[in-house]
């Protein structure tokens, strides 16, 4: 067995060799070029040799791989492989669109196929593993990290977070076309205060139970092989040195069998943080508190050895961090082939292919979210139209590909225009209006947002005025967000809403694309512009998606996984929150309840909301008992428009009183239904106690008697409701 073959391998192990597998490096040097004699590379080229290295992060491609591979294996005393690190957030070189908006298709099969598509297309490439899925649940729109996740649902992110890990990991991690995973950040971090990346995270224990553990246990409930831990303080305490985290409930409560990887240098921040007064102190926290794995503080590395001999770390912490490793590598099948991903051949035919192509513009079409349709200016006809199309991101082949991408090439997605010009019986005009940013952003630089340049309006007005209808392409660029992006206002950056209602004066035909990596508020659009698409960041094939959702070719189906807040001054505003002591006025006029006095509680679009070219209808909504703490919805959903269509029908409840406060909804389950125009479908779907209960401040499970609200509709401003009793 594999655990047999770990102990094996770990009895023939010195302790600086054990120490080793939990040290992961950043590529350090061209590994195909001449072996580095000085410096930084050089002590890590040995480190390898001596077999020091356990894993190295951001070598890609065959021909590093197995170069870096062959002197873990073939130099090293004991030859254990290396596990080869990548962030595959949303693919390697051929991307599907950003987290977020694949999240917006609530399509689970195609959200797993992502993932697999872009694990074959990643191992084909030398990566074993990933860093991927993020199962932060974020509820505050000016995080830039927004992007990566699946939204604010703890229900929707965990099975996300299990489509995610099944499409990675596949049913069987030995095969080459598979990956490890890794569930990130353990835990909190898409709860920074103010939404400033890297920022202290508290939170009380309910939100820690019932929105923040959710979608990680999940993916442990899903098999995943890693978990990643944070950069965050947790009410205190550096998630890198939390027992609580790792300890009592991953690797104890969850029985997590994988092991724990920091986050970058999360070992060497401790001391920032003011949690370990040196390095020494923060790999003794750190390896006692079950982070297995280090990236990138060279910590393990350096001081561990002297810890266990001090007797500060256990020669059985060392063993079980060691033990966790190795078992993944085995059940990668790394020691029956080292360079099971190395295959030239397969690189070449794989990467970039056809079948992937196909599979990133199935899954960009699925994504889009149509907010806004008046008039059925949408879709658009395909013949004898004149079309404007003004904004800087309509021409862009490198924003649509979104942040986190390492692998793939600058101007390589298709873009908006190059999407509309497929359709060659309209006549396309162009004309940019405005930059977004001030200068061309990228991965690693600051970037520069504010732009005050209008030079381009006159031609953008010129433009519109002889069309018959304008598209808009606006928004963000994609290095807006992402890691370290976070913002403090979530308009149109720069002058381009000025742009918006200048063109908007004189061509009212109008149709607005938004490109985003999070929620933006968008109030004067949404009150005057008769048609809105959410287009995210749509990936490699970003500009064919959005065109053939224009032209009606595909009718969208998206639902929003974040809630669009009206102003920024909302923030943080989710639909599954609490009911305050004082929710609504008693009489028209009165004060004293929980309101701002200068915006509506309401947010600009709810949760689960996006429109469809057809229409749909909700009725008949029954609720019987179908056995113990077990109850039967359902309901009628007719297509009352004149095309075919898909809907997502969502069920939420509400535990009317409770020993811990419930929100006012929660998301219990949904049905993606296609119906043609005029048909009716009868859809149930069964709540147990699975979707009843919740966890207490102990983080107890429990399902307390009493009543509950049901609501079922097209999004979490839900249309039907009854009562029942548990
Ligand atoms: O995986 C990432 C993580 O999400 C943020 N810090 C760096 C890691 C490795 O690139």
């Amino acid at each position: 067995s594999i655990d047999a073959k770990v102990k094996t391998l770990l009895s023939k192990m010195t302790l600086e060799e054990k120490i080793g597998q939990m040290n992961q490096y950043n590529g350090f040097w061209d590994v195909t070029g001449p072996t580095p004699s000085t410096g930084d590379a050089a002590k890590k080229y040995e480190d390898l040799r001596k077999g020091y290295v356990g894993s190295m992060l951001n070598v890609r491609g065959v021909e590093n791989v197995r170069a870096v591979q062959k002197i873990a294996v073939e130099e090293s005393r004991l030859g254990i492989p290396l596990i080869i690190g990548f962030d595959l957030i949303h693919g390697y070189k051929t991307l599907s669109p950003i987290p977020l908006a694949e999240s917006a298709s609530w399509d689970l099969d195609a959200i797993k196929h992502a993932a697999e598509v872009a694990a074959l297309e990643a191992s084909a490439a030398g990566i074993n593993w990933t860093f991927a899925p993020m199962v932060d649940i974020s509820r505050d729109a000016r995080w830039g990290r927004v992007m990566e996740g699946a939204g604010e649902d703890p229900y929707l992110g965990s099975l996300i977070a299990q489509a995610r890990v099944h499409g990675f990991q596949g049913d069987d991690l030995s095969k080459p076309n598979t990956l490890a995973a890794c569930a990130k950040h353990f835990a909190g971090y898409g709860f920074v205060e103010g939404g400033k990346e890297y920022n202290t995270v508290d939170v009380g224990t309910s939100t820690l139970y019932n929105v923040v553990f959710p979608p990680f246990k999940a993916a442990v409930d899903a098999d995943v092989k890693t978990f990643m831990n944070a950069f965050n303080l947790l009410n205190g305490i550096p998630s890198t040195g939390n027992t609580f985290l790792q300890r009592n409930i991953l690797k104890g409560t969850w029985d997590f069998k994988g092991f724990v990887v920091s986050d970058w240098a999360s070992i060497e921040e401790m001391r920032k943080h003011g949690f370990a007064k040196d390095m020494k102190q923060a790999a003794e926290i750190a390896a006692n508190a079950g982070c297995d794995m280090d990236m990138e503080s060279d910590a393990y590395v350096i001081e561990l050895a002297a810890l266990v001999k001090e007797g500060k770390v256990s020669e059985a912490v060392i063993d079980e961090a060691v033990s966790r490793i190795l078992k993944v590598k085995y059940e990668l099948g790394l020691f029956d082939d080292p360079y099971k991903y190395c295959d030239e051949e397969r690189e070449k035919s794989v990467v970039g292919s056809q079948d992937i192509q196909n599979a990133v513009l199935d899954m960009a079409k699925k994504s889009i979210v149509l907010l806004k349709n008046e008039n059925q200016l949408l879709p658009l006809k395909k013949q004898g139209q004149n079309i404007a199309v003004i904004g800087k991101l309509a021409q862009d082949k490198t924003s649509p590909l979104g942040s986190w991408r390492l692998a793939a090439d600058n101007g390589t997605a298709v873009s908006f225009l190059e999407g509309m010009k497929a359709y060659p019986d309209n006549t396309i005009t162009f004309a940019k209006g405005a930059d977004v940013t001030a200068e061309e952003p990228s991965f690693t630089k600051e970037i520069k947002i504010n732009t005050t340049d209008k030079s381009g309006f006159d031609d953008a007005i010129k433009t519109a005025k002889q069309a018959d209808v304008v598209v808009m392409v606006l928004g963000e660029h994609a290095f807006e967000s992402g890691e370290a992006r976070s913002r403090t206002k979530l308009g149109l950056p720069g002058v381009q809403q000025e742009l918006l209602e200048a063109v908007f004066a004189v061509n009212k035909n109008m149709v607005l694309v938004l490109n985003n990596g999070r929620p933006l508020t968008i109030p004067w659009a949404a009150e005057h512009v008769p048609a809105i698409v959410e287009a995210w960041q749509l990936g490699t094939q970003s500009g064919n998606a959005i065109a053939q959702v224009l032209y009606g070719d595909y009718n969208p189906s998206g639902k929003l996984p974040v809630t669009f807040p009206r102003t920024v001054g909302q923030v943080p505003m989710f639909y599954n929150h609490n009911q305050t002591g004082r929710p609504t006025p008693k009489n028209p006029g009165d004060v004293f309840w929980s309101h701002y006095i200068d915006v509506e509680n309401t947010p600009l679009y709810p949760f689960g909301f996006g429109l469809s070219y057809t229409t749909f209808e909700y009725s008949n909504l029954e609720v019987s008992k179908s056995g113990d703490n077990s109850f039967k919805v359902s309901f009628d959903l007719k297509n009352t428009g004149a095309i075919a269509g898909k809907e997502t029908a969502q069920v939420y409840i509400r535990d009317l009183v409770a020993s811990v406060v419930r929100p006012v909804k929660e998301l219990k389950g949904f049905k993606q239904v296609t119906l043609e125009p005029g048909e009716t479908k009868n859809i149930t779907i069964t709540l147990t106690d699975k979707e009843l209960g919740f966890f207490d401040n102990d983080g107890n499970y429990l399902v307390e008697p009493g009543e509950f609200k049901i609501f079922v509709g097209g999004s979490s401003d839900t249309e039907l409701e009854v009562s029942i009793t548990l």
